[in-house]
């Protein structure tokens, strides 16, 4: 039975219990653990249709996750999971409610806030922005000079950019058209070469940007206008922009043409926003279907979320997983390592994911945190980072959590042999992480093959791996959009459940504020050569702005 919720979690009972089990369990190892339960597999694992997660290799005991669980349970999890589907104001911070989980299942679920019934919105946007990116792909939709679009480039930052980059680098079509591009940095690169042999003609620009106030979207709208102003005529550009956002007066002066914008609402918050309009990028680079696919996908994760019990729940055992090793175990990091280059970009939507949702040091209720709440997240495609950082996961000092993702299967023959090599390398990594190699395991298979007595005494202490690393694997049977959706849903679960546990507000993001006032003010400072306003490194930037000595 959940006791009535404090927002601090060091004050429920099951914390000072989990306190005392890191203290009597300090010299646990994933060898003793594996050797204890020879079925720690079976014990240790969930599949949920084409997504399995395995989690033996994790620093946990049957009991553990049991005082887990009972923390959940005191912290009200499950009704906090009710609320956010329901349409509660989750988000108290900005007075709104999460309903991203609404996007792909829409139910007849009330806004708290509005009062309005989300379902008729979302669906008649869905069919709006889908019908848009079809016939963008099929050449129906075209230019001002009647020509189809070639080149598509999404205007966007964080959220209005991750997700869709991350879905159309996984599942868009390689060398296809339209040829869909990513523009968010503030430094023009990234616009300059998205351009580079693009024809006005046939060029698209996808504007998205929730608020459309963002200083590096609206930089390089601006500048996209420019150059497609220089090649067409003024009247002609809005032919050429689709926008995305809930600020409509701000895309009115934009001139985005109404048939051309899509809504989003207050209740989707950026980093969950690739389901919303925000993906339309996304979907004219895979097509409607595979998009509704994607929605189906995370919508089967979301039934799971609510329904399954905590302990076979995936994202709810990785977030208690995650809490336990982070703030009982003192782990420091967490890297995400997937084995298929086409989810090379799955580590950086993560971070915003994680990092601008956890990283807080304030709780929800105001009070400040003297726990962890949120670890640097990181990563690489899993092959590179075996020939880059690596090294440090294995011998290194820092204390990680690794998460694998592992694609079985290949879209053809030959590209499963390819996966087949990739989730080879994943097990090795992760069983190496594990359970490392001692100095007898060491000595022996330097014996074996033929080193010498003084060869073995000078190598022996580089060549030791200490294990007892934890990692978890995330295993897709193929990666499709079906599973692409249920795991990136999963990931947003497990998010939310550590910030009910940890007592932060996942939806808000303050943090990021700060900088950004900065920004303009130094950016007027240098404009306008105000030495005096600037930090002691200004004065050497307007020397050097001056041009190359
Ligand atoms: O600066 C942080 C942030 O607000 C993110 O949360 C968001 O995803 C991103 O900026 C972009 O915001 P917008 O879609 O309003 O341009």
């Amino acid at each position: 039975m959940a006791e009535p919720t404090s927002n601090d979690p060091r004050k429920k009972t099951a914390w000072a219990l989990l306190h005392d089990h890191a203290l009597q369990n300090q010299n646990l190892t994933l060898r003793s653990l594996h050797a204890e339960d020879p079925q720690r597999f079976a014990h240790f694992s969930l599949q949920l249709n084409e997504l399995l997660f395995d989690y033996s290799r994790s620093l946990v005991t049957s009991d553990t996750l049991g005082l887990l669980l009972e923390l959940a349970a005191q912290c009200g999890l499950q009704s906090a999971i009710a609320d956010m589907f329901s349409g509660a104001v989750v988000n108290p911070t900005e007075g709104r409610a999460a309903l991203h989980t609404a996007l792909r299942n829409p139910g007849q679920v009330v806004d708290a806030a509005s009062g309005k019934v989300v379902e008729p919105q979302v669906n008649h946007e869905l069919e709006q922005f889908l019908g848009f990116a079809d016939a963008v792909r099929s050449g129906e939709r075209k230019g001002s000079t009647g020509k189809p679009f070639t080149r598509v480039v999404n205007i966007g930052i964080g959220g209005s950019d991750l997700g869709p980059r991350l879905v159309a680098d996984a599942l868009g079509d390689r060398g296809g058209l339209p040829d869909v591009r990513f523009v968010a940095g503030v430094d023009g690169m990234e616009l300059q070469s998205a351009l580079q042999g693009a024809d006005a003609e046939n060029t698209l620009f996808v504007v998205c940007s929730k608020t459309f106030t963002t200083l590096e979207t609206r930089s390089n709208a601006d500048a996209a206008r420019s150059w497609l102003t220089a090649q067409v005529p003024v009247e002609a550009a809005a032919a050429h922009f689709a926008a995305i956002s809930v600020n409509d007066p701000a895309m009115d002066e934009f001139g985005v043409a109404t048939d051309a914008r899509f809504r989003i609402w207050d209740w989707v918050g950026g980093r969950f926003s690739l389901w919303s309009a925000i993906g339309l990028c996304a979907a004219i680079a895979i097509g409607s279907d595979a998009f509704r696919k994607m929605l189906a996908g995370a919508a089967e994760l979301d039934a799971h979320f609510q329904s399954a019990p905590l302990a076979e729940n995936i994202p709810v055992q990785a977030a208690l997983i995650s809490i336990w090793q982070q703030n009982f175990l003192g782990i420091g990091s967490h890297v995400v390592l997937p084995y298929d280059q086409r989810l090379k970009l799955l580590p950086d939507y993560l971070q915003q994911l994680f990092m601008e949702s956890l990283g807080k040091s304030v709780r929800a209720d105001g009070e400040s945190v003297p726990y962890q709440t949120g670890v640097p997240v990181w990563g690489a495609a899993g092959s590179h980072s075996q020939h880059s950082f690596a090294q440090l996961l294995h011998q290194g000092r820092s204390s990680v959590q690794v998460d694998y993702i592992g694609t079985v299967n290949g879209a053809s023959p030959e590209a499963s042999a390819g996966h087949r090599a990739g989730v080879a390398n994943m097990i090795a990594q992760a069983e190496a992480l594990a359970f490392g190699q001692d100095a007898d395991e060491v000595r022996q298979t330097m014996a074996d093959s033929g080193a010498t007595a003084s060869d073995i005494a000078r190598l022996l202490p580089h060549k030791v791996h200490p294990g007892n690393r934890p990692s978890v694997i995330y295993l897709l049977r193929h990666l499709s959009p079906h599973s692409l959706g249920m795991l990136l849903a999963c990931y947003e679960h497990q998010v939310f459940v550590q910030s009910r546990i940890l007592g932060v507000n996942p939806f808000d993001q303050w943090g990021v504020e700060l900088g950004k006032v900065r920004a303009k003010a130094f950016s007027d400072y240098l404009q306008a050569g105000a030495t005096n306003e600037l930090p002691g490194v200004g004065g050497v930037i307007l020397d050097w702005l001056k041009g190359p000595a």
